[in-house]
């Protein structure tokens, strides 16, 4: 959500800016620009939509500055416009910023009483002339950003840039996140490590409420008190290369095909397979203490806690709640003693999850995370950290991170039974075997990608989709749902099966696609009967199943779609192979943007 970046270096610094701006595009989309000092003046190239339009204005306007600030933006305040792009500038002083500065109307009012003209209608604006009215002052720049940053509400993270120091760079965190970079006689910023990749290995984590003065020297950091403090310098561990998409048309494609790699990936961590057992992380935290969950996520992430609901209620017979990060941190639930509170995000970043978190901490939980991004704040803040190595995912639609968390909260889930007492090793063995199992089955699933792309020519032409499944394939079917919402624009609903006879059935008719999950297991007869209900009001029935199950109902369906037959436990993951290309396909015959579609970006950092 908002990408920033910026380099203090004796060399020009545009291309680099630019390179690491198509590392962070991710994050939004909706305009880019680029701020350096050149001949003792601020110069700005900026574009809306996507990068490529800024690549068009560098390469007519190059910029030769050697110390320089970049963002790409996913509009909060203000359309999408050239106006709006990020460098905000006076002639003093160059701000980029991610977040969301609450209180800007007062401090726009304030600073345009005293005679100060805006020229965009962001939130951000008011930062740099805040710091500008200072700096005209005579005020040092620390000095004034010093003064500055008390003033604002909200989160953000922001690099200054000051005319009259074109050697040195201000960096600024509270709620989003921001890392240092050293290299040879020059420094960074950066929203996320990966943008940093190509610059350096060498990268430093801010705290929240950091700020920090970069030169060529290196950096110095200041806590939120102003006191002087060091923060480790460590590798970041992130290859320069990651974020290419290889020989796959797009990144979506591309992650959609690494699940049986990186799910392998990550189950490694996990179980002992001679063994038959699962570890976690750290062993010696206390499971067997553990007397109610409770999920926090948003998004895909929050559709992976729900499955893992089932399971946690299921074999460790624990009490569940969970929420979307969004209401839970507005709900400030009262929290009984001895819980787990469990948080679920692919970048570790995004706001409402961790504010949702923190409030849990408050409440005196222990702290889990299953989260992708290690160097992450939520990592940071965790007790118990599960990660996925699900590597770099582009994609602003999540799905290798969704398998990969499923995996690792089936490993989970598994662990706190044994803890409890509600699995012997004997089970464990049972479900190590079958989660080890996993890879192959994702691997076979993909093998039936042609079939899901004929399935898709037919679910293009749909105003409206609806998904079904019970049990754990019901989270699955609102995770199918906003697949093809987030890619293809069309209306899709996830539904229970059970409960459509409550409402959605009055939109079946011969025109609504009905994609129903339905793997053999104990539900089938079940979903199978909801999908008969379907097809006596002429609804068109698109059956995922395996090969049993295909045999059984597929006759009258519209498609059918074959999935291996796998364990209850790992259906989930392979059923989340159809929904993903599916989505995928149906998106390429509608021509949308499958990796930056429209008004989303990836790593929320604002609520
Ligand atoms: C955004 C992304 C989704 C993601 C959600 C939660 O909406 O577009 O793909 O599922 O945020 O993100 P997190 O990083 O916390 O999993």
């Amino acid at each position: 959500m908002c990408g920033i970046v910026g380099i203090v270096s004796g060399l020009p610094v545009e291309d680099r800016l630019f390179t690491a701006l198509r590392r962070l595009e991710y994050r939004g989309y909706d305009s880019a620009g680029i701020a350096s000092i050149e001949d003792g003046a601020i110069v700005r190239r900026r574009a809306e939509g996507k990068l490529i339009n800024l690549g068009r204005v560098l390469a007519e306007h190059p910029l030769n500055g050697t110390t320089g600030i970049a963002h790409t933006r996913w509009a909060t305040h203000g359309a999408p416009t050239t106006s709006n792009a990020h460098p905000h500038a006076t002639g003093e002083v160059a701000v980029v910023h991610n977040g969301i500065i609450e209180n800007f109307k007062v401090l726009r009012d304030e600073l345009m009483a005293r005679g100060r003209h805006f020229e965009s209608e962001t939130d951000t604006e008011v930062v740099a002339h805040l710091i500008s009215e200072l700096v005209e002052d005579g005020v040092s720049p620390v000095d004034a950003v010093r003064q500055t940053l008390p003033r604002l509400r909200g989160a953000f993270a922001l690099a200054i840039m000051f005319r009259r120091q074109p050697d040195m760079l201000i960096g600024a965190r509270q709620g989003s996140p921001l890392v240092l970079g050293f290299g040879e006689n020059e420094a960074y910023l950066g929203s996320d490590a990966l943008a940093l990749a190509p610059l350096t290995r060498r990268i430093s984590y801010l705290e929240e409420g950091d700020w920090v003065v970069l030169t060529r020297a290196g950096a110095q950091v200041h806590d939120v008190a102003n006191q002087q403090v060091t923060r480790a310098v460590v590798d970041s561990g992130v290859s320069s290369d990651t974020a290419d998409k290889g020989n796959h048309p797009h990144f979506m494609h591309k992650e959609i095909h690494e699940q049986p790699v990186v799910v392998a990936q990550t189950l490694r961590s996990y179980l002992r397979r001679l063994e038959g057992t699962i570890s976690l992380p750290i062993p010696e935290f206390d499971l067997a203490g553990v007397k109610r969950v409770t999920i926090v996520a948003c998004g895909t992430s929050y559709y992976a806690g729900m499955i893992a609901r089932y399971w946690i209620e299921q074999f460790a017979e624990i009490p569940v709640d969970i929420d979307f990060a969004s209401e839970f941190r507005y709900r400030e639930p009262r929290m009984e003693n001895g819980g787990l509170a469990l948080f679920i995000s692919q970048s570790g970043e995004t706001a409402d999850t961790l504010a949702a978190l923190r409030h849990a901490r408050g409440e005196g939980q222990k702290i889990a995370v299953v989260v992708n991004v290690p160097s992450s704040t939520m990592a940071r803040e965790a007790d118990l950290l599960l990660p996925t190595n699900a590597g770099p995912e582009i994609g602003v639609a999540s799905t290798k991170a969704f398998t990969c968390q499923l995996a690792v909260l089936a490993a989970f889930a598994t662990n706190l039974a044994f803890a409890n007492g509600r699995m012997n090793a004997a089970d464990v063995r049972h479900v190590v075997r079958h989660l080890a199992e996993a890879p192959a089955a994702l691997n076979a699933a993909l093998g039936y990608e042609d079939e899901i792309r004929t399935v898709a020519q037919s679910l293009a032409e749909a105003r409206d989709v609806l998904f079904l499944g019970r049990g754990a394939d019901y989270p699955l079917a609102m995770e199918g749902a906003l697949k093809l919402k987030e890619i293809t624009y069309i209306h899709a609903e996830g539904y229970a099966a059970g409960e459509m006879k409550h409402g959605p059935i009055a939109l079946i008719d011969e025109d609504v696609p009905v994609v129903v999950i339905a793997p053999s297991g104990p539900l089938f007869e079940k979903t199978v009967s909801n999908l008969h209900e379907v097809q006596a009001r002429g609804g068109r029935i698109i059956l995922i199943s395996d090969y049993d199950g295909i045999e059984a109902a597929g006759a009258g369906c519209h498609a059918t779609i074959t999935m291996p037959k796998v364990h209850p436990l790992i259906a989930p993951l392979v059923n989340a192979v159809p929904i993903q290309l599916l989505a995928y396909h149906t998106a390429l015959v509608k021509g949308t943007d499958v990796d930056q579609p429209r008004n989303l970006a990836k790593s929320v950092t604002v609520e």
